[in-house]
């Protein structure tokens, strides 16, 4: 069997091939990796909800991706929101809700709506366009441009920096990603200094006037969790749209069936949600012994969850290995679960609604026009290419 963590098995292989036959055989598993022994892998919704809800077993602050080295201390680790348990991770988690509530998220609509359609209008003129490059990357960025309050051109040159740093990340230690991610940092420190002259409704000032109202936070740590929403925001919806989209594509009754007005949009979502699983995994590490499944975990031991099996697992979901989007109930997990359920879930889910109702008012017919390239990663899942031809109808 092919090792999970095999950027190649996502990018050649069927890791869905894998997952099932480790759902049937051992949902619970050993598998040896990197510098310190190896990992369990949870591959069931029931095991793997068991491991995201419970932080006193299970904790969020040694990592939550797998490294190589991965019980080496990680930056940021116990501090940061993503990195932190309760105590800490509720008093982060509270300072920056206000941006995140359906309330607050629904305000961003008009915004998220009107560079959605002039993406789309660009491509369709210029009768051809890389889908995950041209649309998928792009519209997130509105988003975040709304989160940060700065401007387009800002998120622009963010967005840059951002993708020439996760594009080289496959070479973790490469110099140009980290020089892109210094000017990322350095960009935000701007930020700080202007919001804390000039506060207002966004992520910086949120957290700024939270600093300032006693929470223990420093100013880099304001600039990583900045950093941290952001390339969260963005790299993960770029890949729920784009490998979304190949999949709509694909599925030419599911198409029709959404340009014909008959599905509801905001179901149709959460199946592109199941369907793409951006985030391939998320580490815990266990606080004490302890047993899940049967199966006997040791104190310190590394215990991923493999979210796209959980989203196909044959004991929740009805014909799981097909793509239906009027799919009810539909309780995937690509949000992850418990206290770090995904903060920007609201968002994600606007962003994507949107986008089927843009597209599906769209008078082009669309076809794929050259090979999709998938992403050689075990942590982030999609496509790093989707060649696409407009045609207008
Ligand atoms: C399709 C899009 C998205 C997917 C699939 C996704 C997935 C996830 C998952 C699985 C987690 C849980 C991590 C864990 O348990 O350790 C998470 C957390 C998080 N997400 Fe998202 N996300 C998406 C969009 C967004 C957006 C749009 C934002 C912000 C604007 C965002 C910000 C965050 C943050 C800050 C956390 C950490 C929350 C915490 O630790 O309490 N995500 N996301």
């Amino acid at each position: 069997m092919p090792a999970l963590t095999d950027p190649l098995l996502y990018s050649a292989g069927d890791p869905h091939e894998v997952w099932r036959r480790l759902r049937e055989d051992s949902p619970v598993s050993w598998h040896e990796y990197g510098e310190h022994g190896g990992y369990w892998a949870v591959t069931t919704h029931a095991a793997g909800l068991e491991v995201l809800t419970e932080w006193e077993r299970f904790t969020s602050t040694k990592g939550i991706f797998l490294r190589p080295n991965f019980k080496d201390p990680y930056p940021g680790a116990g501090t940061m929101m993503a990195l932190s348990d309760p105590p800490r991770h509720d008093l982060l988690r509270k300072a920056i809700m206000g941006l995140f509530t359906a309330r607050a998220v629904s305000k961003m609509e008009e915004r998220t709506r009107g560079v959605v359609k002039s993406a789309l209008q660009g491509v369709v003129e210029a009768g051809r366009c890389d889908f995950v490059k041209d649309i998928a990357a792009r519209i997130p960025l509105a988003v975040s441009a709304e989160l940060l309050s700065i401007s387009m051109d800002d998120v622009e040159m963010l967005a840059k920096v951002t993708t020439e740093a996760a594009e080289n990340s496959t070479d973790i230690e490469g110099v140009e990603a980290q020089q892109a991610h210094v000017e990322i940092l350095r960009h935000y420190s701007e930020i700080i200094t202007e919001k804390r002259r000039n506060p207002g409704q966004d992520l910086v000032s949120a957290l700024t006037r939270a600093q300032a109202e006693g929470l223990d936070i420093s100013d880099d740590e304001v600039i990583l969790t900045c950093d941290n929403v952001i390339v969260a925001a963005n790299e993960t919806t770029r890949q729920a749209v784009g490998a979304g989209m190949l999949a709509l594509l694909e599925s030419p009754e599911q198409w029709q069936a959404l340009r014909a007005g008959e599905l509801r949009l905001k179901t149709a979502a959460e199946e592109f949600l199941r369907w793409t699983a951006p985030v391939t995994h998320i580490l815990r590490t266990a606080q004490h012994d302890t047993v899940l499944e049967g199966v006997q975990i040791r104190a310190g031991d590394a215990v991923t969850v493999w979210l796209p099996s959980l989203n196909r697992d044959e004991k929740v979901f009805d014909r799981p290995e097909r793509f239906l989007l009027d799919r009810t109930p539909n309780h995937h997990v690509s949000f992850g679960g418990g206290g770090h359920f995904c903060i920007g879930a609201n968002l994600a889910r606007l962003t994507i609604r949107v986008m089927l109702d843009e597209l599906a008012r769209l008078p082009a017919e669309i076809e794929v026009s050259g090979e999709p390239r998938r992403i050689a990663s075990y942590i982030l899942g999609g496509l790093t290419s989707l060649p696409l031809e407009f045609r207008p109808r």
